[in-house]
């Protein structure tokens, strides 16, 4: 994959956070979310890929732009064909009550290289480099604790776990508290939660819990940037969701199976992020007066590790959205 597409898929991000980042707070998560499809279905337009959506807004007959399947980018000659794993808005209620961490994201990998994920939840967890290859979903909370503590030269009581605060991490959030862990429990994002333990300043070493499994295949696209660890499996609530997950590819024993980082993600992945609204890992979009804006983004490669965070001043007088 050409380097330069990662700092073209930028623009596609930037796109998608300025218009989401018009309904903050607004307390409608549809307007919002829809702004960020609309913008980054066009913006893609402007980008010389054949890229096909794996990881999407939904199956065809439940998202008009962006499904699973489509197709995206300008296709001109010698466009590299791609698979793209996206959220325009990730954190849709974030984004709706000003909340923190909402982001727009994009994941690029060569063909085939996604595990196309059904929209169902997958159970997870995420570490930073110190701690990569020590954990494991067949461990215990306490157990991937402990080696965490180790890997960082930390006490266990040191450690800070990030988890959803949902009714179903009760008993996950119980064990942690007795291994004597400190907790950071987030009402929603965790792309951003789970990337977090790659940064010291984040405060953040570990993400466990149950999320959305499309966010754990984009979630582990950046870990691989960042050259730390993930692992996934997927949990389905009921059969339909089963078999939905075998309609798109997957096998009867991919179905219980524990995925590894490379296994969600493999070979030579791009990832690109912009803040919606103001995260531990980006700033949000700022409006300036005169028709002007700013956005942060990080743009990262899995194969040279470069990581570059990218403050763009935008003039809307010069450049409509
Ligand atoms: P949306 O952007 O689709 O609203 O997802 C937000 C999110 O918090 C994800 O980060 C997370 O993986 C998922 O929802 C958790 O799902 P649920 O809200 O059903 O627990």
């Amino acid at each position: 994959m050409d380097r330069n597409l990662a700092l073209e898929f930028v623009r596609i991000t930037e796109a998608a956070a300025i218009a989401s980042s018009r309904f903050m707070g607004r307390g409608d998560e549809k307007a919002a979310d829809q702004a960020a499809v609309d913008a980054m279905r066009r913006a893609f337009d402007s980008v010389n890929v054949d890229g096909t959506v794996v990881i999407g807004e939904g199956e065809r007959d439940e998202a008009p732009m962006l499904y699973i399947g489509e197709t995206v980018g300008k296709k001109g000659t010698d466009a590299p064909s791609v698979d793209i794993a996206l959220d325009p808005l990730e954190g849709t209620t974030i984004c709706a009550t000003g909340g923190v961490g909402s982001i727009s994201v994009i994941a690029v990998a060569e063909r085939g290289n996604f595990l196309h994920a059904p929209d169902t939840y997958m159970e997870k967890i995420a570490c930073g480099p110190a701690a990569k290859g020590k954990i494991s979903l067949d461990l215990t909370p306490k157990e991937n604790i402990e080696r965490v503590a180790e890997a960082l030269g930390k006490n266990v009581d040191e450690v800070t776990v990030v988890i959803l605060d949902r009714p179903r991490h009760e008993k996950l959030i119980r064990e942690v508290r007795e291994c004597g862990a400190r907790i950071h429990l987030i009402g929603d994002g965790d792309v951003s939660a789970g990337i977090a333990p790659c940064s010291e300043d984040s405060g953040i070493d570990l993400l466990l819990g149950t999320g959305g499994a499309p966010e754990g295949v984009i979630t582990a696209a950046a870990l691989k940037c960042l050259g730390g660890d993930f692992q996934g499996r997927l949990c389905f609530r009921n059969d339909e969701e089963k078999a939905r997950a075998l309609k798109m590819g997957l096998s009867e024993s991919d179905l219980g199976k524990i995925f590894t980082l490379e296994e969600l993600a493999k070979g030579s992945v791009m990832f690109c992020a912009t803040g919606v609204t103001d995260g531990p890992l980006l700033k949000g979009v700022r409006w300036l007066p005169e028709g002007r804006g700013q956005t942060e983004s990080i743009v990262m490669r899995s194969q040279t590790g470069t990581v570059r965070r990218v403050f763009a001043e935008h003039n809307f007088s010069k450049k409509s959205l």
